[in-house]
């Protein structure tokens, strides 16, 4: 659509627009360095540590003054009485009680419901996918799907979905886990059952064999990130679905739809053999349960969780909620694949304070929106709704259910922008602009560029800032049209990246597939990135980083915490009172070579009789205090 522009404008435009803002910030001033920056390590930054060297160890690091713990780790107890881990023989029913594999969001959930407290809570930790040529002994990556037998299928879906671990502060600042709590419990793909609510519930493209119904699923997959809404509830987002099920969807019915979630009959589990839900050509409809957004109240165990389908089916990387004055909320959401689209939702009704139980039917009726970006700095939301434009039957939508189970196509027909894979988007607390993740897009070329995505090929990503009107908690998050900026280029300050940081050579540190985000307390952006064998090509770990959002420092990242080898860091997240920081290294040890047998890395146990373990750490700072200053 914008394929005459050039990368140059595209650039410049975004560069006048952002000094314009710093001048404005700076109360009119001229310069960008702030007294006394000299070359100084903390000179242009708020953030108050000195960047990590970018080099791959076997181990984690993190910057100088702080302590990371590891606190919770695959196979570590969840249940009061789960058997100790044994990875040489792992089973069904242990797994079932233990900490799930490859942790990716991470909520701190503060107890009692409704406090602010800090030192006693609930982790909550979305398990995303498995890697059974590191969890099991003589498999590997070549023959994972072929090799595994039934009972480790099954052990890999136990190690699916979700876990609520109660956890304390002792007065040392460390965390432990509480002791018999009646909070602790796993989501597992396996065998939690869960409803299907909102418009497309009970479809007859949502029953199958085992559900005549269409309204109640067996379990959940591949939950990447998620967010927390304001009656205290988690939302989990199912992304990478696909790669679950076999079959061949060759002349199905649902062929169509089953492509363009990319189900073409390579799946990367083998769970498919054993069990017909996951194979396309005998239930072709099962596919069409996943993709939604789950959501699970931590505070009841007995909370049958809750798939949204007004919030539309793709592959959601997240969805971060904004209350309006009014009440009523915005949920944001990106589909996290090349040339996908940035989805928003509006509530219709406005949730009702103190009663969690009214609110879980909140996110049931409302807008779902996608987002279409153009060069002049301004972006619309197109709103998906049944009957309107195209949305007809004449296109296939015989109701709103088949637009929701459709959302990919229906946004495509309504002229959306393809991105370069939204991961996180999430609104800042402070000033209500909301801040969009595109982790990195190799196969955009030259030709294809637009405003919001301005590099083909991108392998490094980028960030965009969206300015709703109106500013702080009056931002108005269900406007039609927002403006926005590019906030950071990622990858080498050379280049188109030299002009973007020509001001603050050596000050912080690039970043390269920025993935997951969250903010500060004092409205300063974190950073996690995920190059996956990138960062073997570049030696360069993945971690966290942290910038300024205002100021001199603005997207400036800093090196705050590395990952051992071949992991990737997911999950920030802060206690209220921003003196824990709690994040997820996720698959240590991945890598095409790399097995159970022989590893890459033997983190975080560093015991040859147990394999590499993704892990939960927490960050405090010694002798107290905020992260970061
Ligand atoms: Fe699971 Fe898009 O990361
Ligand atoms: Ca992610
Ligand atoms: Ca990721």
């Amino acid at each position: 659509m914008f394929s005459a522009i050039t990368l140059e404008t595209l650039i410049s435009v975004r560069m006048d627009r952002r000094q314009v803002l710093q001048g404005i910030l700076a109360g009119g001033a001229t310069t960008l360095f702030p007294m006394g920056s000299e070359g100084g390590n903390l000179g242009v930054s708020t953030l108050d540590f000195s960047p990590l060297a970018q080099k791959i160890h076997d181990t984690h690091r993190c910057a100088e003054g702080y302590d990371a713990q590891v606190l919770m780790r695959w196979g570590d107890w969840v249940l009061p009485g789960a058997p100790p881990f044994d990875p040489h023989h792992q089973t069904v029913s242990a797994q079932k009680q233990q900490f799930g594999y490859n942790n990716d969001f991470v909520a701190f959930m503060p107890l009692p419901r409704g406090s602010q407290n800090s030192d006693h809570g609930l982790l909550c930790v979305n398990h995303e996918f498995t890697n059974p040529e590191l969890m099991f002994p003589g498999v590997t990556v070549g023959d994972r799907v072929c090799r595994i037998n039934r009972e480790q299928a099954d052990i890999e879906m136990a190690a699916h979905g979700h876990s609520i671990v109660e956890i304390r502060r002792k007065t040392d600042g460390s965390w432990i886990q509480v002791a018999e709590s009646l909070y602790n419990r796993r989501i597992t793909a396996l065998d939690t059952l869960m409803v299907l609510a909102g418009p497309a519930a009970g479809n007859a493209r949502l029953r199958t064999s085992q559900d005549l119904t269409g309204r109640y699923v067996t379990g959940t997959l591949n939950n990447c990130s998620g967010g927390v809404t304001p009656w205290g509830t988690l939302l989990l987002a199912e992304e990478n679905f696909d790669k679950y099920f076999g079959g061949d969807p060759e002349g199905l019915e649902e062929e169509r739809t089953l492509r363009d979630l990319g189900i073409k009959g390579s799946p990367v589990h083998g769970w498919y053999r054993f069990y017909d839900r996951f194979d396309c050509t005998k239930e072709p409809t099962e596919a069409n349960r996943f993709g939604w957004i789950v959501e699970l109240d931590p505070y009841d165990p007995t909370m049958v969780p809750i798939k949204h389908t007004a919030l539309g089916r793709f592959k959601h990387e997240a969805a971060t909620v904004w209350t309006m004055p009014d009440g009523r909320v915005v949920v944001y959401s990106g589909d996290d694949e090349r040339f996908q689209f940035l989805y928003r939702f509006v509530s219709t009704y406005a949730m009702v304070v103190g009663d969690y139980k009214a609110n879980r039917t909140l996110l049931d009726e409302g807008v779902l929106s996608v987002a279409r970006f153009y060069p002049d700095g301004r972006m619309e939301w197109l709103p998906l709704i049944w009957g309107q434009g195209p949305l007809v039957a004449e296109n296939g939508f015989l109701s709103q259910a088949d637009v929701l189970i459709e959302t990919r196509r229906a946004a495509r027909l309504l002229g959306a922008t393809p991105m370069d894979r939204p991961e996180d988007v999430e609104p800042s607390p402070i000033t209500g602009k909301v801040y969009v993740v595109l982790s990195n897009n190799t196969k955009r070329k030259a030709k294809s560029l637009d405003a919001a995505n301005p590099r083909g090929p991108n392998p490094y990503g980028h960030i965009l800032e969206l300015i709703p009107p109106g500013t702080g908690r009056d931002s108005r998050h269900d406007a039609p049209e927002f403006s926005w900026e590019i906030l950071l280029l990622a990858g080498p300050f050379e280049g188109a990246n030299a002009h973007y940081h020509r001001d603050t050579p050596l000050q912080g540190n690039w970043l390269a597939a920025p993935d997951n985000i969250c903010f500060d307390i004092k409205g300063r952006l974190w950073i996690a990135t995920d190059q996956g064998e990138m960062q073997r090509e570049r030696n360069f770990p993945d971690g966290l980083y942290a910038c300024d959002l205002e100021g001199v420092g603005r997207a400036l990242p800093r090196f705050f915490f590395a990952c051992p080898r071949d992991a990737e860091m997911a999950g920030p997240c802060f206690t209220p009172d921003n003196t824990t920081l709690f994040i997820a290294v996720q698959h240590p040890g991945e890598f095409a070579l790399s097995t159970f047998d022989w590893p890459s890395t033997y983190w975080p146990d560093f015991n040859e009789r147990i394999p590499p373990r993704p892990s939960v750490v927490a960050i405090t700072r010694k002798n107290g205090g905020p992260i970061g200053g």
